[in-house]
């Protein structure tokens, strides 16, 4: 509770906080922007809050209660990992590592309930994965000593505790897991990226405060159902944030880790989309860059975007806007019940704005952007066999091929070192539903059916958006729609492995729409 508390005050007052390292995004803080977006967005730095992590040693994360200072002055009690590494400090650090690297990790519970962590998308054996099985008691420890195996990208690690899931990784617990290959390493060159400044991670999530600045997280059993929508929309953690930048290319590594929310993206000038380019997905860098004026991003997935503003003028002003969609929940029935007894002011779908981007100085020439990124090898599906995954509810629960969720019970096994097609097909009278594979990413083959404001989108073959591109470990299956995808389950760890399968809607997870995932050696 006493961790940094100076700190935390100096970010509350909306200065950059004072770190060591380089990372420093927006040069002049003072200089505030319009009187709706005038809070400076919090940017990463090198230790503290969300620091930027390379891990040299071993590591010990302390799952504990804190007090984060939102803008605004308001101190709102947070769940963080806490560590310290070559005499810095750290809150839920963004740990950066390279492919191959070895990491070891202890958690520590230190909260008054069960918690474990997931490392969402990486490779890794079950017992490495934070399987919600594997869940420890107050004042416990679980030892995680793995190598890292994915590919370069923008991956992260949150909570998994049993049947608290949302409740924790609403109240704070997550953050980013950056992986460095030669791909990402010779893109950060050749685009001259430095993380923290022209690299920035951005977390969209929703929530929703009292007047107290606290987070409130007391879903109604429709929301159990449907989702926990909040209405006040955070860029990494920052209310009505803004960014100065310049007449130059930025990356934006961009996590939806929200509950429920899902968020359709535009950069918008003047009323007008302007284009920008999706250069990855959840498992790292696409073959090349996909030009798009908007994109959709489901809870769990990641969008790594370059937007040009070389093109821009000092004085302008753009905005990261989610754009209206039709959430599709449930034809009539459902829907008009969530309108009902939902308390969210900001109901899905709705338009609004994430963040201000300020054009405050002129940068030198651009450089252009990279015609190559990475290659992707199609996975071999000559062989596969075809799995159905049909999606559902009945009896006001949510069904994985009709199961839902029990510790002792394995609905999908499947053999190691083959691949499957697997047919996700979501009911027509349902929702969007991101889902989520743990311990190995796919690729999407095709989308079928999909709602007219998806196959819009849907132009690289099969009714694939730029977003359905590479490598991918969750996504988001719409009403009516079917989406095939190729799982190579190959791997060497010894014997069988235990994973799960499961919507990253929290609520939905939480309510048992998931299903375990055994890996037969
Ligand atoms: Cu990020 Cu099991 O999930
Ligand atoms: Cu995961
Ligand atoms: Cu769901």
């Amino acid at each position: 509770m006493n961790v940094n508390r100076r700190k935390f005050l100096v970010l509350a007052a909306g200065v950059p906080l004072a770190v060591a390292g380089t990372y420093a995004f927006f040069r002049d803080p003072a200089r505030a922007g319009s009187r709706d977006f005038g809070v400076p967005l919090f940017i990463p730095g090198g230790s503290g809050p969300f620091g930027v992590l390379e891990p040299k040693d071993a590591l010990k994360f302390t799952a504990e209660l804190g007090a984060f200072p939102l803008a605004g002055g308001k101190t709102t009690p947070f769940m963080w990992y806490r560590t310290s590494h070559r005499g810095m400090d750290y809150l839920n650090p963004i740990l950066k590592v390279k492919t191959g690297q070895r990491l070891r990790i202890t958690l520590a519970n230190a909260l008054d309930e069960g918690t474990i962590i997931h490392w969402h998308g990486l490779h890794l054996p079950g017992k490495m994965d934070g399987h919600p099985r594997d869940t420890i008691g107050p004042g416990k420890e679980y030892r995680y000593d793995f190598t890292v195996g994915n590919r370069g990208g923008t991956y992260w690690y949150h909570t998994h505790a049993h049947h608290l899931t949302a409740s924790q990784a609403y109240s704070g617990l997550a953050s980013f897991f950056l992986v460095e290959d030669d791909d990402e390493a010779a893109l950060s060159k050749a685009l001259d990226l430095q993380l923290g400044v022209t690299d920035l991670p951005l977390v969209i999530q929703d929530k929703r405060l009292n007047a107290a600045g606290e987070f409130v997280y007391v879903p109604n059993p429709m929301e159990s159902m449907m989702g926990y929508l909040g209405d006040t929309i955070l860029a990494n953690l920052t209310p009505t944030p803004f960014a100065e930048i310049g007449t130059r290319l930025y990356r934006f590594r961009l996590l939806n880790g929200s509950n429920a929310r899902i968020y359709k993206l535009a950069f918008v000038k003047g009323g007008r989309p302007l284009p920008y380019h999706v250069i990855g997905t959840d498992g790292g860098l696409l073959d090349k860059p996909y030009q798009v004026t908007e994109a959709f991003l489901a809870p769990g997935e990641r969008l790594d975007v370059l937007l040009d503003a070389g093109s821009l003028a000092v004085g302008d002003e753009v905005f990261l806007r989610s754009l209206a969609f039709d959430p599709l929940e449930g034809g009539s029935m459902m829907g008009g019940m969530m309108g009902r007894m939902s308390n969210a002011r900001l109901p899905s779908g709705a338009i609004f704005d994430v963040m201000k981007l300020k054009v405050t100085q002129r940068a030198g020439a651009a450089r252009p952007m990279p015609a190559r990124l990475s290659r992707i090898v199609p996975i071999d599906t000559k062989n596969a066999a075809v799995r159905k995954v049909d999606i559902e509810m009945a009896r006001m629960r949510w069904l994985i091929n009709g199961e839902t969720y029990r510790e002792d019970a394995y609905p999908i096994e499947v053999r190691r070192n083959t691949v499957e097609v697997w047919e996700i097909r979501n009911a027509d009278h349902s929702m969007a539903h991101p889902m989520h594979m743990h311990g190995f990413q796919f690729q999407v083959l095709s989308r079928h059916n999909s709602p007219a404001q998806v196959r819009s989108l849907g132009v690289h073959g099969n009714g694939r958006a730029a977003g359905d591109l590479g490598w991918k470990d969750t996504v988001l299956v719409w009403p009516g729609e079917t989406v095939r995808l190729a799982v190579d389950f190959s791997h060497d760890f010894d014997g069988d492995q235990v994973y799960v399968f499961h919507c990253h809607n929290l609520e939905h997870e939480d309510s048992d729409m998931m299903v375990n995932m055994r890996v037969r050696a």
